[in-house]
């Protein structure tokens, strides 16, 4: 008998192009971090709780204390916020409670990439329909999805990424009225946005919204993420995480930053800021930009290919996401908004590119 590894019995990789190329360059504008650091005084408050550890010992398996702090924020009770390894845990989470190789996952392309990767990972039928061409989900797109597809998860993404628009309206409260299963709302890019789901909470005990420290709260290299939802949904969430996922310096980490809010709104806004000046930079060139909410910038070159143009940038240090081969988004490019310094190389580096 030759000695060969099994064959897993997963098969469906990330979509090619998916993930980012890792290139040292100047200017890294492709996974929408935040360019700014966290506060300087969280970073010493993190040390000194840590000095104090007790790292001999298995974290709180109900991180508690981070919950609670998290449910604070949000005038929720912590038995309605569950905590990840980065929203991408959650999202993995909601899918091991709410689907299986029975169900059905309703997406709405173009999207984040991970809804319909993990839902492909626990076994479920990936069920994908079209945003307009403001790429808006409309509720006729609601209905018909619903009716076709009986979904036991949909996804929304508000704002959505890579488009940058935030979801209708009406369109979340239909699907909340007419879903058989639960509706999730990634909301990993919700402070740069003029609205939230949030109020529907209150409302509905199908939806979960899920959110992320990664962007807004400038911590990325941390991997934290929660959903906030019904307290029957968190149990359910908690029961198919494995014991002690997050780890005590997360949970310090995490608790930490909410006593920064003034410092994360003042990220915030500077970025916003700076979101206005690259939309005018970009309207101004010869490319199409779509409007966004979020710290990222869609857009689309007239008259280049757009990977011959993303090669261009690389050549001058400036390194942003190729999306010309993700569902609905031909010859798009998709631009982290950055700091002054930052907008200012890259507005030059892409007009120099499109000459
Ligand atoms: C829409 C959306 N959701 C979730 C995530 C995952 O973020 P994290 O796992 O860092 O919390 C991302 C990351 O880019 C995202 O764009």
């Amino acid at each position: 008998m030759t000695d060969t590894p099994p064959k897993p019995k997963f098969h469906v990789g990330l979509r090619s192009g998916y993930h980012s190329p890792q290139v040292q360059v100047a200017i890294r504008l492709n996974t929408n971090e935040s360019p700014f650091p966290p506060p300087i005084n969280w970073q010493n408050d993190l040390a000194k709780e840590i000095s104090n550890g007790q790292f001999n010992r298995y974290p709180d398996r109900q991180a508690m204390a981070l919950r609670q702090e998290i449910g604070l924020l949000h005038g929720l009770g912590p038995e309605m916020v569950w905590c990840g390894n980065g929203s991408n845990e959650i999202i993995q989470s909601i899918l091991l409670a709410y689907a299986n190789s029975e169900s059905n996952v309703m997406v709405f392309e173009p999207t984040y990439a991970l809804h319909s990767h993990i839902a492909k990972i626990v076994g479920a039928n990936v069920c994908t329909f079209w945003r307009d061409d403001n790429f808006q989900v409309t509720p006729e797109a609601i209905k018909k999805g619903i009716n076709e597809a009986s979904p036991d998860v949909i996804f929304f993404c508000s704002p959505n990424n890579p488009t940058g628009n935030l979801e209708l309206e009406d369109s979340i409260d239909l699907a909340l009225e007419m879903a058989p299963g639960v509706v999730v709302v990634d909301e990993a890019y919700v402070q740069f946005a003029s609205s939230s789901c949030l109020e529907k909470l209150k409302r509905s005990s199908r939806l979960i919204l899920v959110r992320t420290f990664s962007k807004t709260w400038a911590m990325a290299g941390v991997r934290l993420g929660y959903a906030l939802a019904n307290s029957e949904v968190i149990s359910s969430l908690a029961a198919v995480t494995l014991p002690y996922n997050l780890n005590t310096i997360s949970q310090i980490a995490g608790r930490l930053a909410l006593n920064y809010q003034n410092e994360m709104q003042e990220r915030v806004s500077a970025l916003v800021q700076q979101r206005s000046r690259l939309t005018s930079g970009l309207a101004s060139l010869d490319v199409k930009v779509w409007p966004s909410e979020a710290n990222f910038i869609l857009f689309r070159p007239n008259s280049v290919e757009a990977s011959k143009l993303w090669q261009l940038l690389v050549d001058q240090s400036v390194l942003i996401r190729d999306a010309s081969t993700w569902p609905g988004l031909d010859n798009c490019l998709r631009v982290t908004v950055g700091n002054h310094d930052e907008v200012t190389r890259f507005l030059e580096a892409l007009s120099k590119s499109l000459g």
